[in-house]
């Protein structure tokens, strides 16, 4: 019945191209909506809770992260990621490659030469926010700034994909194609 409800959201998420955040914004994910997904494990990062997916133009992952821990930076090869933070707070450091377009200052390229990756944004999201990337937009990596609270993140990535290019750090020179896995599906571990 849920997953019908997501399968059905995006779909107006669709129809609305380019006011997919205000659609996402209205459309309220109570604790009693994501709390079956939420499967935590304390040796881990974060997990990656698989809630709805058509298999061709939406997957909605509910994430679980441990105090203190992040993400690898990685990018997104879809049209883009809707990231709704459900519980606590959920930091987002953005990065472009050196020979990125966003890049705009040539004189400050020129003088960074030979570092991969440079941060241009550092962010925190809070409970009800919402942040919107693609790689239009640059890459990211995302965490829980807390040291002691358990953060929930809710992302809507348009269309699947099964793999994604991650870096370990933003002086390393090449990423890694690394393949996408959920640690549960439909609420029940994998
Ligand atoms: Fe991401």
């Amino acid at each position: 019945m849920l997953q019908r409800f997501y399968y059905e959201f995006f779909q107006i998420l669709n129809r609305f191209t380019g006011t997919g955040i205000t659609v996402y914004r209205r459309v309220r994910f109570e604790e009693s909506d994501w709390a079956p997904y939420a499967l935590f494990d304390s040796s881990r990062n974060y997990t990656r809770n698989l809630i709805a997916t058509d298999h061709e133009t939406f997957t909605l992952l509910l994430l679980c992260w441990n105090p203190n821990r992040e993400s690898p930076i990685h990018d997104h090869p879809c049209d883009g990621c809707w990231m709704k933070v459900c519980r606590g707070q959920v930091q987002e450091c953005r990065y472009v490659d050196n020979d990125s377009p966003i890049y705009a200052n040539e004189e400050e390229k020129r003088e960074e030469k030979g570092t991969s990756l440079q941060c241009i944004s550092n962010q925190t999201a809070s409970e009800g926010d919402i942040v919107f990337i693609q790689d239009s937009l640059g890459y990211h990596k995302i965490g829980n700034p807390s040291k002691t609270t358990l953060a929930v993140s809710l992302h809507l990535y348009a269309p699947p994909f099964q793999t994604c290019r991650i870096w370990y750090n933003e002086n390393c020179k090449k990423p890694i194609q690394s393949s996408i896995c959920h640690y549960s599906e439909y609420g029940k571990l994998v």
